[in-house]
């Protein structure tokens, strides 16, 4: 049964989760049904004076709850069922936080979601020292909001800005920080956990708060109940600045905290995500009232959201994600076999790739052919591990740890023991031909080498080695350390067991994998490929950059094209350009104005200078002196957003429904979620062919066509296209996810 209730003869009762079925806890439907008994057991035996107090834990390692089941939110399709189930939920929850006894949320592990309001909804909150241990809100990031009483009281517990910034940014805070805002009462060595938490449930059951702070509440209970009862609350708990008590506990500042709160989700989100707004909404509206009024506030934005289409796509996003981490290549427990990586190329590619895997505790060894650049790339990968110290998101002792997992060289020592190889010198056939035979006479004969080429063949690579079968893509993106996204290439020659190696590698360096075959461009350049050559066209025909620009970040796009030229390099825009003009041809034969300004020496944000001028790697303005660069006299077109974004959007459509009828890879999901994680395509729009789906085929063909008589044959739909057209198909119906490897 689970979760199950144990109590001993100190009246000490522990509430254990535990799902075998799984590596986290989930608060599934059936898992809440036995919560429910498990409660009101609970509730029978307090009354009775057998339970005198209780602690709420897991003993899944690693997992307290990871939160409720996406799967059964993804599945609700009705308002009222929402707002039911978020209901049921709060319900459950507040009679837990009403019974008689004290409790104790003993966190271990990953605890999120609905897992921190259950933690919420009990008097305490301890958690463990473990880095891994992390508490959090995630729900605005899968576009709802805790609607399991977690916006009723969370503020009430760490101040207004401290829970504002939880459920708007859904990050998950260490414990350190927990502490310090109050989520945690007590943070306890992971050594003596259990015990120390068995002895503060037994003071607890004695009548005595102890270490937990009796002083700070009255005998009615913990923060808990007063919150259940309507009684005034003890005030927020953890550490309080004057700042935080005026910005937190006077009329003028929370307003102000609203105010800043809601200028900053404007200018994140475009406008694009409901739900921080309502969140912000409920807070707002919840203030000062009765709890009940509070929960049904929540209970209804919950209706709201998780029918709106913004949370649907975001979901169906963190469906494709969870899908490819876990197969039908990332097979579980492969990557447990990679204990040693070698990287050849200490660039920025081959430095970042270094960081990614020790900070993932894999041991690497670096090679170059100078020692100045393994040098750079060691200096590089600290420059990152100093970064997460910063930001606190590891602490200096652990960093140094893992960077000195890395170690570095000019020779091929070590390199012969590593169980994965990945190749990043420069972009030139020759060398990295010379480099994998080098590589494959010293690795061992279940070695599997990877090259992070972005526009090189693989299947020529292929060509020099004996052991063709162990070789594939492991395509990286730029900068590593942030970038999701890894695609993994298949070329003709490539086993199975090489491509399932470097996808569950990529799963345990935190990224998602998606399995390409081997053509130009793979998938993610190859779709965004005719999109930025579109907006050179748009440039040749006069229309304004900065409106372009503007219009296609008002689609949801993290930035638009030219300044994403800007970021990728005028320089690898143009050579990609030609790469790609001449594997395709004429549809993708560059514009004229990204052909003049290749050759202009603007470099793009590297070099300080490009569509945008930038100071220190910041932007600072448009340069208008771009356009004489790119031989162009005048902006003239005044164009409506919607234009541009058919422009723009429509040709890399067309692109993706090529992509899958060469079986480039194997599904509409594959394309979604490497253009999301790739490129940052909208998330709220479920993906590029998703969007597509939505606003119908045979629609997007016709806009196609539309512009076919006015652009030429670049907007000729692809016979993909054109079928699903003719026939009322979708991409995700025609390619559905899940048949990769059979269709192999
Ligand atoms: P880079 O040119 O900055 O660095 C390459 C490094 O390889 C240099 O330190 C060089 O000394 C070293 N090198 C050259 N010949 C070598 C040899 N024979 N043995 C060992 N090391 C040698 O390149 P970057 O930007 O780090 O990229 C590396 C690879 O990753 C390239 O194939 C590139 O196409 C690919 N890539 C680059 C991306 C980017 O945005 N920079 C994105 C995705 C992939």
């Amino acid at each position: 049964m689970n979760p199950r209730l144990r109590i001993d003869e100190d009246g000490v009762g522990r509430l254990t989760f535990r799902d075998p079925e799984r590596r986290q806890n989930i608060l599934t439907q059936e898992v809440m049904e036995v919560l429910a008994a498990v409660v009101e057991e609970a509730e029978d035996t307090a009354r009775r004076g057998v339970l005198r107090a209780l602690i709420v834990e897991s003993a899944q390692p690693g997992s307290f709850i990871a939160g409720a089941d996406v799967n059964a939110i993804a599945a609700i399709e009705d308002r009222r069922a929402a707002i039911e189930a978020s209901r049921a939920g709060q319900a459950l929850f507040g009679r837990i936080a009403a019974l008689p006894v004290r409790t104790i949320a003993a966190v271990r592990g990953i605890c999120l979601g609905g897992g921190t309001e259950l933690a919420l909804a009990c008097d305490y909150r301890v958690a463990d020292d473990d880095d891994r241990t992390r508490i959090g809100l995630p729900e605005v990031l899968l576009g709802i909001l805790p609607g399991w009483g977690g916006t009723t009281r969370l503020p009430g517990l760490v101040g207004l800005s401290a829970a504002l910034d939880l459920m708007l940014s859904g990050r998950s805070a260490r414990v350190s920080k927990a502490l310090r805002i109050g989520l945690v009462d007590q943070v306890l060595p992971r050594q003596q956990f259990e015990e120390r938490c068995l002895g503060l449930a037994r003071g607890l059951a004695g009548g005595e708060a102890g270490e937990l702070g009796a002083d700070r509440r009255g005998p009615a209970g913990g923060a808990g109940k007063p919150l259940e009862s309507g009684r005034p609350r003890p005030g927020p708990r953890g550490r309080r600045t004057l700042a935080s008590r005026f910005l937190d506990g006077t009329p003028p500042g929370r307003a102000l905290v609203f105010r800043a709160a809601t200028r900053q989700v404007a200018r994140r989100t475009g406008g694009h995500y409901p739900a921080p707004l309502r969140i912000l909404e409920v807070v707002r509206r919840g203030r000062g009232r009765p709890v009940a009024e509070r929960l049904e506030l929540e209970a209804r934005a919950v209706g709201e959201l998780a029918v709106s289409p913004e949370c649907k796509n975001l979901l169906f996003v963190f469906q494709l994600r969870e899908a490819a981490r876990k197969g039908p290549w990332a097979g579980v427990g492969r990557a447990a076999g990679v204990e040693r990586l070698a990287v050849i190329g200490a660039g920025p590619m081959g430095g970042g790739i270094a960081q990614v895997a020790a900070y993932r505790d894999i041991r690497v060894r670096m090679k170059d052919i100078r020692h100045e650049a393994v040098a750079g790339g060691l200096a590089f990968a600290r420059s990152l591990f100093d970064g997460a110290v910063r930001r606190r998101s590891l602490r200096r002792r652990e960093a140094e740890r893992r960077m000195a997992l890395i170690t570095g060289g000019i020779d091929y020592a070590g390199v012969g023991r590593a169980d994965v190889v990945v190749e990043a010198v420069v972009e030139r056939m020759a060398v990295k031909e010379a480099v994998l035979r080098e590589v494959e006479a010293v690795v061992g004969e279940g070695a599997v080498i990877a090259s992070n080429t972005s526009s090189l063949s693989i299947d020529r690579m292929a060509a020099v080695l004996d052991r063709p079968e162990r070789f594939a893509g492991m395509h990286f993106f730029n900068p590593v350390h942030r970038m999701p996204l890894v695609e993994v290439v298949r070329g003709a020659k490539t086993g199975d067991d090489a491509v399932e190696t470097l996808s569950a590698l990529a799963v345990r360096l935190g990224k998602v994998p998606v399995v390409t075959a081997d053509a130009p461009g793979f998938l993610v350049n190859r779709v965004l490929g005719p999109c930025l050559n579109e907006a050179g066209h748009l440039l040749d025909e006069g229309w304004d950059a900065r409106a372009v620009d503007r219009a296609w970040k008002r689609f949801g796009m993290p930035m638009g094209p030219y300044r994403l030229m800007d970021e990728i390099g005028i320089d690898v825009m143009g050579h990609a350009g030609s790469t790609m003009a001449e594997a395709f041809g004429e549809r993708m034969a560059p514009a004229a104005a990204l052909v003049a300004l290749a050759g202009s020496g603007r470099l793009g944000r590297k070099g300080g200078r490009g569509f945008y001028l930038y100071e220190k790697g910041r932007e600072k303005a448009f340069d208008t002196s771009v356009y004489s660069d790119m031989k162009l006299s005048s902006v003239r077109a005044k164009a409506k957003p919607d234009q541009i974004r058919d422009r723009l959007v429509l040709v890399m459509i067309n692109e993706a429904a090529r992509v899958l009828e060469e079986g480039v890879v194997a599904s509409a999901a594959d394309v979604d979620l490497g253009m999301v994680m790739g490129t940052g395509f909208a998330p709220f729009r479920g993906g590029l062919l998703k969007y597509a789906d939505d606003r119908g085929v045979a629609e997007v063909a016709g806009a196609m066509e539309a512009l076919r008589r006015t652009c030429g044959s670049r907007y000729e739909p692809a016979s993909l296209m054109a079928e699903l057209a003719r026939t009322g198909g979708s991409f995700h119906g025609a390619f559905p996810a899940g048949c990769g490897r059979d269709a192999e």
